[in-house]
């Protein structure tokens, strides 16, 4: 095989930890973001915006301007235990290594460059996971002040990782309806944005971007254009932005027709495939599974139009159990950590459960999981999750 090693990402190596802080209370009432002071970022060549670089698809170079965007490009790696598992080749894409831990800096960081080009002065997000950990880390990057309004319900260590990245923290109301309307007050009073977890256009575009390294990554290994196509990309699905970004990529890469988009969700958080079933967005009346980030209550309306008789999407259902243990046997097999979210995708090829990835069902390219990451997980974490369904450690 032509390629023998995967091309590691360069991650900047220190970012300022310095927490800025709202600095008491405005005039309104409202607390203002006092502006921080970021080191130099060192110098990359510079991108012509005539010349967009492929990797970045749609995204619009005068946005991303010189510096290029703010998610890393990271590795496609060929995995061996999990070829073995399906009996064909699987790649593993892996986003869990983006700096803010998870796939969502990939759109929400293009949106945040975008928000601050258009004057946006601070931004602001209501989610305490990982898109509100993507905000965190892009506004600490663009060195534009970030509020995360968050309810009382939010773990202290998930506010703490928050104002790692310098981002203020509100703790607001008792449910996170109450936090978004107050973060949508505090957005309109400080001239800010307020960035979405999944929605719009401009996230998806972002998001897109992960089929572009793919298409690039697989033509390096120098076989006729139809063997590498892959037959599958297994992806999960929380509101659906990244499944939205995925579709909207395969199309870009011309592999619209061609690729089935496998689309994971646990049971319990599983409100696109109910949604499916019933032919109508549907909400959840309450997320019922550990895999937290995929508990969007309804999907994304858009994307769910995406994915309306469309044969080329095959939504799957998978234990909260099953997930785990693929989380576990990951970890094991390639000595990285992601949560139960990103376990359902992993689930499709090591639960052998996944119909749509049978021999017979596809064709015989090879199949590639988007690990998708997500920062909120530990190894006391997993192992209390392993013991809470029974799954041995060892992968077992
Ligand atoms: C780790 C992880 N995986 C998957 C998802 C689902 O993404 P989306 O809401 O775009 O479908 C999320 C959402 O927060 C996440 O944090």
């Amino acid at each position: 095989m032509p390629v023998a090693h995967a091309r590691v990402p360069v991650v900047p190596a220190r970012l300022d930890p310095r927490r800025s802080a709202f600095v008491g209370a405005g005039r309104e009432g409202l607390p203002r973001l006092r502006a921080r002071a970021f080191p130099p970022r060192a110098p990359r060549a510079p991108m012509a915006s005539s010349t967009p670089s492929p990797l970045l698809g749609a995204m619009d170079p005068a946005i991303v301007g010189d510096r290029g965007p703010l998610h890393v490009r990271t590795p496609l790696l060929l995995s061996q235990p999990m070829s073995a598992a399906l009996g064909r080749d699987v790649y593993v894409k892996l986003d869990a290594l983006q700096p803010s831990g998870s796939f969502k800096l990939r759109g929400i960081g293009y949106a945040c460059q975008a928000a601050v080009r258009r004057g946006a002065t601070t931004l602001v997000s209501s989610s305490g996971g990982n898109a509100g950990l993507a905000v965190a880390y892009s506004g600490q990057r663009l060195g534009a002040p970030v509020a995360v309004v968050v309810p009382e319900t939010t773990p202290e260590f998930i506010r703490d990782r928050l104002r790692s990245y310098g981002a203020d923290v509100i703790v607001h109301g008792s449910q996170w309806s109450e936090a978004n309307a107050e973060a949508e007050r505090v957005a309109e009073r400080l001239n800010g944005a307020l960035v979405h977890p999944f929605e719009g256009e401009t996230t998806w575009i972002g998001h897109a971007t992960v089929i572009h390294e793919i298409a690039d990554d697989l033509a390096a290994l120098g076989a006729p254009p139809d063997r590498i196509r892959p037959s599958a990309v297994v992806t999960c699905v929380g509101g659906g932005g990244l499944l939205a970004g995925v579709l909207r990529g395969l199309r870009e890469v011309g592999w619209g027709d061609d690729v089935l988009a496998v689309a994971a969700e646990t049971t319990g958080a599983d409100s696109l495939a109910t949604s499916l079933d019933r032919d109508e967005v549907s909400t959840l009346p309450g997320i019922a599974s550990v895999a937290k980030s995929l508990g969007a209550a309804s999907p994304s309306p858009a994307v769910f139009e995406m994915c309306r008789g469309n044969p080329m999407v095959a939504s799957w259902r998978v234990s909260d159990a099953d997930a785990v243990e693929a989380c576990a046997k990951f970890a094991d097999d390639h000595r990285v950590l992601v949560e139960p979210a990103c376990g359902a995708a992993l689930a499709a090829v090591y639960s052998g459960k996944c119909d749509a990835l049978k021999a017979g069902s596809i064709g015989e390219g090879p199949i590639v999981v988007e690990v998708c990451g997500g920062a909120i997980i530990d190894r006391a974490t997993l192992d209390a999750y392993c013991e809470q369904f029974g799954v041995a450690r060892g992968g077992g």
